[in-house]
């Protein structure tokens, strides 16, 4: 990795989502991005797992020489932004399910949530919905299998359609008219959830907020700018495959390179 690059971290190539709405805003930091595809799916594992992994990647990333992270992920911030935020030194920027803005565009009074069942079954995410969701109904929507089913076979396949199918329906159904993408492998699939809800229903993912946490994480500690651009991938999975899956989403082609925390 560049030294001072802002490193990134999902258990796959959700993150990637993030990391383009922090390249919109941020676009002359160096990225470091790192896909724990070996992992994948983190939605299904313990949250001690979760927890102790998270732990190894920041200090492994920190001691590559990250200025900040990113934990592009709404499972590892659920298990282990605690862990990880008392334990390093560097600004940690993490994302949860946007139920705050959500509770604040509802009229229906019915919010969708879309995650994975580690996400959705944390303390974290029951606490966030009693702090923030205020008279509103949360329909909490667990995806399992979603995620790895848009690596495994790309957005626009017939296992993503089944599974968006069944989990989709429930929040039509009910009348939810704001839909949180709570897992940040969902924006690849925004188009198809919507085109599942009726008209006017608005979808929100919280990419474009976390980049705007992360400038005024890196004003504040001095340390803006001062990178050229630059995007490194690692994966601890097998590269080829990554960089094959990381070309369908991303649209382009970048190299993949193996790293282990
Ligand atoms: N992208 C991750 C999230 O935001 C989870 C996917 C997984 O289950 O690994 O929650």
């Amino acid at each position: 990795m560049n030294p001072n690059s802002v490193a990134v971290f999902d258990s796959g190539l959700g993150g990637l989502t993030v990391l383009h709405a922090l390249r919109a805003r941020l676009p002359h930091e160096d990225y470091f991005y790192f896909a724990d595809t070996r992992f994948l799916p983190y939605g299904d594992r313990s949250e001690a797992f979760i927890r102790e992994r998270g732990l190894r990647i920041a200090e492994a990333l920190a001691e590559r020489g990250a200025k900040a992270l990113v934990i592009a992920c709404n499972t590892a911030t659920a298990a282990a932004a605690e862990a990880i935020r008392a334990a390093a030194a560097l600004p940690i920027v993490a994302l949860e399910p946007g139920v705050k803005p959500a509770a604040a565009l509802t009229r229906s009074g019915v919010i969708g949530v879309l995650a994975t069942t580690r996400t959705l079954d944390s303390s974290r995410f029951q606490r966030l919905v009693t702090d923030h969701a205020g008279p509103h109904r949360v329909l909490a929507q667990a995806c399992p299998g979603l995620a790895e089913a848009i690596e495994t076979h790309g957005p626009d396949s017939p296992p993503v359609e089944r599974l968006l199918d069944a989990f989709v329906a429930p929040l039509a159904d009910a009348g939810a008219d704001v839909v949180v993408l709570g897992c940040t492998h969902y924006p690849w699939v925004a188009g198809m959830i919507a085109a599942r809800l009726p008209a006017g229903v608005t979808l929100l993912d919280t990419g474009e907020a976390v980049a705007r946490q992360l400038e005024r994480r890196l004003s504040a500690a001095g340390l803006l700018g001062g990178g050229a651009g630059q995007l490194r991938v690692a994966s601890s999975g097998a590269p080829a495959q990554v960089a094959a899956t990381v070309a369908r989403l991303w649209g382009t082609k970048l190299p993949v390179e193996h790293w282990e925390p």
